[in-house]
């Protein structure tokens, strides 16, 4: 596929997704098991889910949280430091135990989240509703597994007119390219299709990721619905593998999964669908033009790899700030491999302050 080559200008690129502030801590297997999670998944907080989460009755239900994960240290052998981390040089989030803090929670999240994202260069036009607590989401990092659990909350009561906003239509008409998780598909598919519309209309490049195998499983029906849009589709080998289970494909193959999903139909017609599976530390399969391709990732010693929370995140940035310039693939999968090889290398979703990439 080509693009043609646009210079960078500001807007380029819109995303749309559920903003949370990550929560991250290391837990132990008992953890995990105290709260049905996998040590691998990434889930939706159900109501069993929702005391683990330090919000509302803040104080009382962050030491709960805490005295867990103590206990849970009680039954390791290894040594974990019961901490959230927050977004990097972020301050913590205030606790006073005279007052109750809900309100100052919810200003001090939204403000977290806010100036994290300005800081990276994303330009930010959240929808905020006054009366509901910013998402969060618990990051339980298990030796080198990490269980997503989102608590969406405020992010779970987007609504479509946020697009009716003048400023936020300019954005959507002024940007080129598009990148939507399809976590959101949880939440707004109208506002999805809305974007996906504008997009094959207008000859830009419509691009999602298929998040989760939840979504495949339990969200089918809006992600085919987005799908004939989609111009561009990442995933990972289970999500590729729920997405083949869910449309009947009858193959594990990831190759054949892949060839599948870019052959599905599509409504631009003036490019065909490129599809992208990465295998965390095998190659990289991407079809393009119907042809398949497998690029290698840069391999790590298993003591360089910190934690892989955000590497298929960091994976797409990566790729996208390339290919968003019109590079050719291989130099977009290039980036994108520096990308999700640099944040696994780190304690976090975090970056070293100087960026060492080499085109
Ligand atoms: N063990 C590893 N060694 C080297 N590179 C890795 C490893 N794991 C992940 N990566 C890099 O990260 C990219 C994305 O990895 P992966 O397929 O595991 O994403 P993911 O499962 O979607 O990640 P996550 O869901 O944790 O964000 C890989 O293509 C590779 O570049
Ligand atoms: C793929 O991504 C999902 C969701 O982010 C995660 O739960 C799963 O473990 C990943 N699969 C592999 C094989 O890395
Ligand atoms: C804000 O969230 C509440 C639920 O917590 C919901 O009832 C309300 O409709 C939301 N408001 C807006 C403007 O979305």
């Amino acid at each position: 596929m080509t693009t043609g080559t646009f210079d960078l200008a500001e807007g380029t690129l819109l995303g749309m997704g559920n903003p949370l502030l990550d929560m991250q801590t290391r837990v132990d297997k008992s953890f995990l098991e105290k709260w049905s999670l996998k040590e691998n998944d990434a889930i939706l907080a159900d109501d069993s889910h929702i005391a683990m989460f330090p919000v509302g009755k803040l104080l009382r239900r962050n030491v709960g949280f805490l005295k867990l994960v103590r206990r849970a240290r009680q039954h390791s052998r290894n040594r974990v430091r019961p901490r959230w981390s927050y977004p990097k040089r972020s301050s913590r989030l205030p606790v006073d135990p005279q007052r109750p803090q809900s309100r100052h929670l919810l200003r001090s999240r939204r403000k977290v989240l806010r100036e994290k994202a300005m800081a990276s260069g994303v330009n930010v036009h959240y929808q905020v509703n006054e009366s509901t607590k910013t998402g969060t989401c618990g990051v339980l990092l298990y030796e080198n597994f990490r269980s997503l659990c989102a608590h969406l909350a405020a992010a779970n009561t987007f609504t479509i007119d946020h697009l009716d906003v003048e400023a936020n239509k300019a954005l959507v008409e002024k940007a080129k390219f598009y990148y939507i998780a399809g976590f959101f598909l949880t939440v707004c598919p109208p506002a999805i299709m809305r974007v996906a519309r504008h997009a094959a209309e207008n000859n830009k490049v419509f691009m999602m990721n298929l998040a989760a195998p939840f979504i495949s499983q339990f969200f089918t029906q809006p992600l085919m619905e987005a799908l004939p849009y989609v111009d561009v589709l990442f995933g990972n080998e289970s999500e590729a593998a729920a997405f083949a289970e869910a449309n009947k494909f009858e193959t594990t193959c990831v190759k054949e999964i892949a060839k599948k999903i870019a052959s599905l139909p599509k409504v631009n017609k003036n490019r065909k669908r490129m599809v992208i599976i990465t295998q965390g530390d095998e190659p990289t399969i991407v079809i393009e033009n119907d042809e398949v391709f497998e690029f290698p990732i840069i391999p790590l010693q298993k003591e360089q790899l910190v934690d892989t929370n955000g590497a298929g995140d960091a994976f797409a940035g990566g790729f996208l700030a390339e290919f968003i310039r019109g590079k050719p693939v291989a130099d977009a999968i290039k980036c994108g491999n520096f990308a999700a090889s640099t944040i696994i290398q780190q304690n976090g979703c975090t970056y070293p302050e100087k960026c060492e990439y080499q085109p």
